[in-house]
């Protein structure tokens, strides 16, 4: 089995190498790849790769994560997060090939004070939330063999993520102002990328489990406590 990895240097596409490896051949490339084109920024160059490896799995861990920074280059932040998401969605489907993508609980307002669930009705708030739906949007329209993966607060040893920053950032200061008022769910790469291949494990069996989900660690808490 031919796996197609997206993404492979970010915190979950890092973990992801590790927990795909036994489930077939992976081939795992990143923006600056030489031999495949794995560049978000070139929808032609990415959907060409899917065609040149022909993969029974992609999964599709590269995206514009900045969340600030989308609000000033929202074109790029398109381009990445639902312009190519929408070009390998196609040549996916052409495949019969699955695509595994992640997705954001920027999706959704955030208001209220329920965990909120996969029926409810997104409406994101920020750039980076319009283009993430965007590119769930337009995978569930072209590519009919899909799971996509929301999370949030992720973190990792690896990477650029909030749990570094305070560790970096404590050790640098004596005090530190961190706001108590929004809950999330801290989730770790790992558990993200050993959820992906055992749910990947599943879909080779049960085709009907397609679909959007809301992948969380358990437990709530506010940036404040996670500090
Ligand atoms: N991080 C979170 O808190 C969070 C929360 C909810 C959902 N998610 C979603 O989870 C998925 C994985 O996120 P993550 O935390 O692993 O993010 P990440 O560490 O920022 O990884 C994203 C990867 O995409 C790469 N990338 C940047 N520009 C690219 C381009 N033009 N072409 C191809 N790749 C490019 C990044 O490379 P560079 O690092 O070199 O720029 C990085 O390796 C994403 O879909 C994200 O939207 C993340």
């Amino acid at each position: 089995m031919n796996i197609l990895l997206f993404g492979k240097n970010g915190q979950v596409g890092w973990e992801l190498q590790r927990s795909l490896a036994p489930l077939g051949n992976v081939i795992a490339v990143d923006y600056d790849s030489l031999e495949y084109c794995g560049d978000f920024s070139n929808p032609e160059g990415v959907a060409e790769t899917v065609r040149k490896i022909k993969p029974d799995i992609i999964v599709n861990a590269a995206a514009h994560t900045a969340v600030d920074k989308a609000e000033s280059e929202q074109e790029f932040a398109q381009l990445l997060n639902a312009t190519s998401v929408e070009a390998i969605a196609k040549e996916a489907e052409i495949l019969g090939a699955w695509l595994v993508h992640y997705s954001t609980d920027y999706v959704l307002p955030g208001t209220g004070d329920k965990p909120w669930v996969e029926t409810d009705e997104p409406s994101p708030l920020n750039v980076y939330g319009e283009t993430k739906l965007a590119g769930e949007r337009a995978i569930q329209k072209f590519c009919t063999k899909h799971l996509i993966f929301r999370t949030s607060w992720v973190y990792a040893s690896m990477g650029n993520n909030f749990a570094k920053t305070m560790l970096r950032l404590g050790a640098e200061r004596e005090d530190l102002s961190i706001i108590d008022d929004q809950h999330g769910a801290p989730t770790g790469a790992e558990l993200l990328a050993d959820c992906t291949a055992h749910a990947i494990q599943k879909t080779l069996s049960n085709p009907n489990v397609a679909g959007i989900y809301h992948l969380v660690a358990s437990g709530t808490t506010t940036w404040f406590e996670f500090a």
